[in-house]
């Protein structure tokens, strides 16, 4: 459930009229809703209430905005980062560095120090080479890093190939069948205490089965881990909880995710971190932009919008669906292409698109695009980094400045051997 809806013919985000957002702030424009952002949160908690001790690490990545990140910091949630400056984002968002989960496969030397000097709560180490690195760094600084050994179950999560992380040949983690061998390495280094496994098999997860493999797996490897002497009190199950892109889909709830890891880890005596991005965000934002203008096709009209690939990359790399409405529909469809201005052919959000009938000058929304939307956001064709906007109840704030493209040609220098 979200909080943009219809009041009057006119797209709400809660009480605010998207037209009025429009306006002042201008568009293309991604706008959250804070109600939504906390009823996730909320719902995705209490889903989770037959997991005793547990730790729920908002996936940075989704949506790293310092307004969203303080919103799910006052949640009690932590933060699951993949580069040092996630890491401070989630700090100077109010989040307490104990709760901060530092993943990712190529953490730099830089990285792991900054990490260090942070005082974060956990390093998962997805190879034996970064481990023995951090290993080497901690001792140095008379520090001991906190750390999980990320495993690669080889499961297919059977999603996007772009986003499936747990399957034999991807890039992440150690392959399950040499875990032991690695652990048993990397737990006897002063400098890291090893106190945990975690998994990650990948984003946009319509299913709960591979989950659930993936983490019998683990349940199998955690046994095995202290039948060889190992004390494990962490594990790290990941996100990846699929979020309903089309309203008709159907989805595994929270609820239900739930209910699964409390079967399969009831007698596994831990702590669980979880790492939700998409479930959490992915419904709590829209992307508002407006029609430049209709260009009559050979078949269908080109409804050619102000947002573009470089503001909402998902369908241009995966050929996401994104649900397209208009702010304020006449009652009357269309069929449409909708692309934006980019001069490359992949700047197409849909082909032959059912949609509502939109003129010149009329607003519309991307729907479900709080998730691994302004985050992915480039200055491709140079322009600008689209704002953000966050609303709570009538009010809002613009929580990200529009980056015009005259800012970012400032931070470029012609070098006078040039002249
Ligand atoms: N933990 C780790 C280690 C991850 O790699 C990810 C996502 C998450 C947690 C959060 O997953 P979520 O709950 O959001 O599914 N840009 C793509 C998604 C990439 C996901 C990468 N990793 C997209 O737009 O679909």
């Amino acid at each position: 459930m979200d909080h943009f809806e219809y009041r009057e013919g006119v797209m709400h985000a809660e009480d605010v009229p998207l037209p009025r957002i429009a306006e002042e702030v201008g568009t293309p424009v991604y706008v959250y809703s804070r109600a939504t952002l906390e009823r996730h949160a909320t719902v995705f908690r209490e889903g989770l209430s037959d997991v005793p001790d547990k730790l729920i690490a908002f996936a940075v990545k989704s949506n790293p905005n310092l307004a969203v990140l303080r919103v799910l910091a006052n949640q009690g949630y932590g933060a699951d980062c993949v580069s040092i400056g996630e890491v401070r984002r989630a700090i100077a968002a109010g989040m307490a560095p104990d709760k901060i989960v530092f993943s990712g496969v190529g953490k730099t030397h830089a990285e792991l120090i900054a990490g260090l000097e942070e005082g974060i709560g956990q390093f998962n180490i997805e190879s034996e080479e970064e481990g023995l690195e951090l290993a080497e760094i901690a001792a140095k600084m008379g520090k001991t890093a906190q750390c999980t050994l990320r495993i690669n179950p080889d499961v297919d999560a059977g999603t996007h190939d772009k986003i499936s992380t747990g399957k034999a040949d991807n890039k992440f983690g150690v392959p399950i069948d040499q875990a032991g061998q690695i652990f048993g390495k990397l737990a006897s280094q002063p400098g890291v205490n090893l106190r945990g496994v975690a998994v990650h098999i990948g984003s946009q997860l319509g299913d709960l089965a591979p989950l659930e493999r993936a983490f019998e797996k683990l349940s199998a490897l955690v046994t095995s881990l202290r039948g060889a002497g190992h004390e494990i009190t962490h594990v790290d199950l990941g996100g990846g909880l699929g979020v309903p892109y089309k309203r008709e889909e159907h989805l595994p709830s929270p609820a239900e995710y739930g209910a699964m890891v409390a079967r399969v880890t009831r007698d596994w005596r831990v702590k669980l971190i979880f790492e939700p991005g998409r479930v959490i965000a992915g419904n709590a934002g829209v992307l508002l932009t407006r029609v430049v203008r209709v260009k009559r096709g050979i078949n269908d009209p080109f409804v050619i919008v102000d947002a573009a690939m470089n503001d909402l990359a998902r369908p241009a790399l995966y050929g996401a669906y994104h649900d397209f409405v208009a702010v304020e529909p006449r009652g009357v469809d269309m069929t449409a292409n909708i692309v934006g201005p980019i001069c490359e052919t992949g700047d197409t959000f849909a082909m032959g698109r059912l949609t509502d009938k939109l003129e010149t000058g009329d607003l519309a929304v991307f729907r479900t695009a709080g998730a691994y939307g302004a985050t992915m956001a480039s200055s491709y064709n140079s322009r600008g980094f689209v704002a953000e906007v966050l609303v709570d109840g009538d009010k809002y704030a613009v929580v990200a400045d529009r980056i015009a493209a005259a800012t970012i040609m400032d931070a470029e220098q012609v070098p006078d051997w040039l002249d």
